[in-house]
């Protein structure tokens, strides 16, 4: 058993990264250097695809920006209260068609482009934080988007921060999560019963 970072424990050994990347929500909000995103970007340029289709895009914006108060404004009032102090702001899109026909993988490959820049950011000593809760209308409208992408999600980036500065409610949250055991989840063969 490998234990790495309390309270989180992997019962069979995995490479430290698994264990150290969590979902923060106290930011610093300092700015990341151009480099360090470009490493991030890289990652998600290594992302295995669908036929290879690399169907996800990306819309950025920095703090202290214009284009960082926009996305902002997608994200649900809930999370804009700690999503206001990450470095970076996050659209994840993906392509729908692929050579003209439907695509069936597009989010599923997106899925696998937010994994690659959420463990390079880790491993870079930064943290990602997804976020489901945003209007999807708003940001087609608000980017122009076609209907030819799907709006996956957004992703707060940053630099882990003081806990006591989050709204209370959020204060008890800001720790590693813990998962179902492998078992729950594996089945040798056939569909578990128990799933
Ligand atoms: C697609 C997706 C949408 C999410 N949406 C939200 C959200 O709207 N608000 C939020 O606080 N966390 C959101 N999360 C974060 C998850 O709650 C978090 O990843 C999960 O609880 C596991 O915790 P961990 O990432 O710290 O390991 C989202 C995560 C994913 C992958």
């Amino acid at each position: 058993m490998t234990v790495h970072n309390p309270p989180r424990a992997s019962d069979h050994p995995v490479a430290d990264v698994f264990l150290d990347r969590w979902s923060p929500r106290a930011f610093t909000g300092e700015r990341i250097f151009d480099d360090l995103l470009g490493s991030l970007f890289e990652a998600v340029r290594w992302a295995p695809s669908s036929n290879n289709s690399q169907p996800w895009r990306i819309v950025y914006a920095h703090r202290g920006t214009p284009s960082f108060d926009k996305l902002l404004g997608f994200i649900s009032e809930r999370n804009q209260r700690w999503a206001k102090d990450a470095s970076v702001l996050i659209v994840l899109l993906s392509k729908r068609t692929l050579q003209g026909a439907p695509a069936r993988n597009h989010s599923f490959d997106a899925g696998a482009a937010w994994a690659h820049l959420s463990l390079q950011a880790t491993i870079a000593g930064w943290a990602t934080h997804a976020i489901g809760g945003f209007n999807e209308e708003a940001a087609r409208g608000g980017l122009s988007v076609s209907d030819d992408y799907n709006i996956d999600v957004c992703v707060a980036l940053g630099r882990r921060g003081d806990v006591a500065a989050l709204p209370d409610d959020l204060k008890a949250r800001e720790i590693p999560s813990q998962r179902n055991k492998v078992a729950s989840f594996v089945s040798e063969g056939v569909v578990s019963a128990e799933w």
